[in-house]
């Protein structure tokens, strides 16, 4: 018997479930498949070709396991690797990348920060978003290096997880950006966090629910099945995944240990 047509998600770790939270909201009672390949995150500091590699192997996994669409639930690897999955694999991708403009519209001062990883502010993907949308101003581009490492530890109120981020948003805070996109799939996780240190006044922008919108429209198989849990893969700890998924509603999926991680992961 072939498995469910089902919606398979995958991110480096635990931040995607920040993206299959708005996923189940557009798409209630759907079957979702979800990889957090948290042994070989952080993929913000890998080179592409790992990345790569990466996507493929979880690619063929979801499909494997009845993935008929696939959301690349990562910044990162969407723009390391969502060209490359699209011209091999027969299944439509959907991709997320930092919301510079939505920023750019809300703004009113037109000071807009983004906190991403290294890997995705220097890719030619986001390169081209900048170019395309940010051709009257400069956003202030944050790298967050160890940022979704440290959310991927699973303790979100640890003291350094907190002094990172003091760090990496001062100097947004010293630009006076009114709008700051997260980049991250991870960063929402610690959106609190990251509002204390930017003030109450800065809004925070995730780009998780027009991906959950774009997946409705592309989305042309199954219909809704209420007695559908989530199953979450994880090839770390499964600990982390349960309270993290707890954090964001999916306190009904089914969690598993599994998918392998690379052997042996290649230098950045
Ligand atoms: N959550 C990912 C992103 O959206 C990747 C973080 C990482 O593994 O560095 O970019």
């Amino acid at each position: 018997m072939s498995p469910p047509a089902s919606i398979g998600v995958f991110d480096s770790g635990v931040g995607g479930l920040t993206v299959l939270r708005a996923l189940r909201a557009q798409l209630p009672g759907m079957p979702f498949l979800y990889v957090a390949d948290s042994a070989n995150a952080p993929y913000g500091d890998r080179s592409d070709a790992f990345i790569l590699e990466r996507s493929r192997a979880i690619t063929r996994f979801l499909i494997d396991a009845g993935a008929r669409l696939i959301v690349v639930a990562c910044n990162t690897a969407t723009a390391a690797a969502i060209a490359a999955l699209r011209a091999e694999f027969d299944v439509p991708f959907v991709g997320i990348e930092p919301g510079i403009k939505p920023a750019l519209a809300r703004s009113q001062s037109r000071r807009v920060g983004v906190l991403a990883t290294p890997s995705t502010l220097r890719s030619a993907k986001f390169r081209s978003l900048l170019r395309t949308h940010a051709t009257q101003t400069e956003p202030v581009l944050q790298a967050c290096p160890g940022l979704a490492d440290a959310v991927e530890r699973g303790d979100l109120q640890a003291p350094d997880l907190r002094a990172l981020i003091r760090q990496c948003c001062a100097p947004l805070r010293a630009a006076h950006c009114d709008t700051v996109v997260l980049g991250c799939t991870h960063y929402p996780l610690v959106a609190a966090h990251i509002q204390t240190e930017l003030g109450a006044q800065v809004h925070l922008l995730d780009t998780a629910e027009p991906v959950a919108r774009q997946t409705a429209r592309l989305w042309t198989h199954g219909t809704p099945c209420a007695a559908a849990p989530p199953q979450l893969y994880t090839n770390g700890d499964v600990a982390v995944l349960r309270r993290v998924a707890a954090l964001c509603g999916l306190e009904d999926a089914q969690f598993h240990h599994g998918l392998a991680a690379a052997t042996p992961p290649p230098a950045a």
